[in-house]
């Protein structure tokens, strides 16, 4: 880390003020905060006197500021030497801050650091022909994509001694260059295998919906408490009396009831095991018996304020609190389903992108094990199960059939 000491005396100008155009963005920038409460506007004046002093800050312009404010003028002097944003002495025309915390030190920034001190000579001194100078900074937030430097207001990453100094020719040359990865990544994307990050669930919005309704019922703590106590007793309720009901699930019946929770009971029922966070999202959706399931995971994907299932789509005629089933044979055909998985062995429909684990255990429900069931549905009957699910329209738009088709053909 460089030392942050002002420039030499003999650099320094005499004075400082903001230009008329700068005072009254100042002016406008302060109004942004409470009475009393103006020091905080101190970063952007600071950043805004930088700017306005060709890219670094003299003593005279931290005063400034801290007069402007009403700070002491040690305050101010104490945020400019802070944050190495700021530079304390003249700078080039490229000024490159160097990150040397350990990701990039472990990476390759050492390399650098020693490639920019050959080429334009100690940290903080402006080249001859004016175009660069450099400085060792602290982590730069771009750690996934060490080794990096900022240049100006760009980050270059993914560096070596070799493309920096190519960069840097470039820049001193006018020419165009690439900001960010210097070696093909898009934003921080792994630079070969995904190896982290592979459990689907992650992304197929039921760990959002379980985070959103712990979300909830901690709003609900904040403010007072009761709902979050009354969902909890209802959640033990409904768990209690799940747990101790026959676990082999119905293919006529397609009610919560009939879930197999436990996962042991699952297990032994041959479904797909459930991962505590979508036991919890299953549990939490059954604590609130207004909402059904599948239009609490439909809002946690659409992002859309609850819709009761009797209130959306093709159950539109069907009277609130009716049965969903009754809703769905007035828009389709039901499919017909099995008592039990083939072998024991059900497919894991979440693979079928749009449905999550809930839905999965409602198609379960319903008869419905496997790749080819899904894939064999006509028409009438995705109109049923779009209107059971209360989903209108999002089966076909997320072409759940020719995805089950594909995943039933690449298993054999
Ligand atoms: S460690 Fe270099 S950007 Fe974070």
């Amino acid at each position: 880390m460089a030392n942050r000491r002002l420039a030499p005396a003999a650099e320094q100008p005499q004075d400082f003020a903001f230009t008329p155009e700068n005072a009254d963005w100042a002016r406008g920038q302060i109004a942004k905060y409470p009475e009393g409460r103006q020091a905080s506007a101190v970063i952007p004046l600071l950043w805004k006197a930088q700017e306005q002093n060709g890219g670094w800050l003299p003593q005279k312009a931290i005063e400034a500021v801290a007069d402007e404010l009403g700070m002491p003028h040690i305050r101010v002097l104490e945020v400019a030497t802070f944050y190495t944003m700021f530079a304390l002495e003249p700078v080039g025309r490229f000024w490159i801050q160097v990150c040397g915390t350990v990701p990039c030190d472990c990476c390759g920034a050492k390399e650098l650091k020693a490639s920019l001190h050959e080429r334009l000579g100690p940290s903080g001194k402006v080249t001859a022909d004016g175009n660069f100078s450099w400085l060792e900074v602290e982590c730069l937030g771009a750690c996934c994509n060490a080794p990096m430097v900022q240049i100006n207001q760009d980050y270059y990453e993914d560096l070596t001694p070799e493309s920096l100094n190519k960069l840097m020719d470039d820049l001193a040359a006018g020419r165009p260059v690439k900001v960010g990865s210097q070696i093909g990544r898009v934003s921080s994307e792994p630079k070969d295998a995904v190896n982290t990050l592979t459990d689907e669930s992650l992304f197929d919005g039921s760990r959002v919906g379980a985070w959103r309704k712990r979300f909830e019922q901690t709003e609900g703590a904040d403010q007072g408490g009761e709902s979050v106590k009354k969902d909890e007793a209802a959640s033990t309720e409904a768990r209690v009396k799940d747990e101790t009901k026959p676990a082999r699930p119905s293919a006529g019946r397609a009610n919560e009831s009939n879930a197999v929770d436990a996962p042991a009971e699952r297990a032994s029922a041959g479904q797909t095991p459930v991962k505590p966070e979508d036991e919890a999202q299953a549990r939490d959706a059954k604590a609130a018996p207004s909402q059904d399931p599948a239009v609490v995971e439909d809002k946690v994907l659409r992002t859309e304020p609850p819709q009761h299932p009797a209130t959306v789509g093709a159950g539109d005629d069907v009277p609130e609190g009716e049965n969903p089933e009754a809703r769905a044979d007035a828009a389709g055909t039901r499919p017909k389903g099995l008592d039990t998985p083939r072998d024991d062995r059900p497919d894991d429909l979440t693979k079928i992108k749009g449905i999550g684990p809930i839905n999965q255990r409602r198609l379960n429900d319903l008869g419905v094990w496997h790749y080819d069931q899904v894939a064999a549905w006509s028409p009438p009957e995705v109109a049923w199960v779009s209107a059971y699910l209360a989903f209108p329209g999002r089966i076909d738009r997320e072409n759940w059939v020719g995805q089950a088709s594909d995943l039933a053909g690449s298993r054999g």
